[in-house]
């Protein structure tokens, strides 16, 4: 992967934990998805974000994330996918529209409060719960039986590229996950979640478009 000409989507959804290591460097990683490096960076940044650079393309070359199931049968990883991802991410979405409801309910006045965002959440809940449940019932079990179809999983990975696309309005909704001084506990528990949700479902959508979906 050549990363200065790779666009940020791409890098975020190819390369587990990229997306920490460009908010570390306050990249605005999801104002400019479709983006290039180049892009993005005049030449004097591309100096000073050298170090960034670097750092993008260890984590490309050996990734632990992706690596550990390079060789693992397909079954194997899609019963790790399920349970480390499908049935996390439901938990995550559960608690955090629950989390957002209260917060929304009791802190409606503060000017930072992410006003509509439990509603947001759900929205990204069924759009992700139909995805999941497609993958379940219909793509997982073929992969199983050493079926890759080229239709579905074509369709799985525009849905996944719609999926960046809801996380990229729910960080505008959220201020970019960044807490103000007063912020009460759910406040700060609902962005931690979100925070990790935004790490795991990135992971999960490399491991399916780069390791699963591949045969
Ligand atoms: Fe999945
Ligand atoms: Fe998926």
């Amino acid at each position: 992967m050549n990363m200065n000409d790779t666009t940020l989507c791409e890098i975020i959804k190819n390369i587990p934990g990229s997306i920490n290591v460009l908010k570390s460097y306050d990249i605005n990683v999801y104002t400019n998805l479709r983006k290039t490096l180049n892009e993005l960076l005049v030449v004097e940044d591309v100096i000073k974000y050298s170090d960034m650079i670097d750092k993008l393309n260890d984590l490309s070359r050996d990734n632990k994330e992706l690596l550990k199931f390079c060789d693992i049968p397909h079954q194997e990883l899609i019963k790790h996918i399920i349970t480390n991802f499908h049935i996390k991410h439901r938990d995550q979405l559960n608690q955090a529209i629950e989390l957002a409801k209260r917060v929304e309910i009791t802190h409606y006045e503060h000017p930072k409060c992410p006003i509509g965002l439990s509603d947001f959440l759900e929205a990204i809940a069924n759009e992700l719960y139909s995805h999941m449940e497609k993958e379940e019932q219909i793509l997982f079990p073929m992969i199983s039986q050493g079926i890759y179809p080229d239709g579905p999983i074509f369709v799985m990975e525009q849905e996944h590229d719609d999926h960046i696309q809801a996380l990229s309005s729910l960080m505008v909704l959220v201020n970019h996950l960044e807490l103000h001084e007063d912020a009460c506990q759910s406040w700060k528990k609902l962005y931690l979640l979100l925070e990790q949700f935004e790490s795991d479902i990135l992971t999960h959508i490399a491991l399916e478009n780069n390791i699963l979906f591949k045969h």
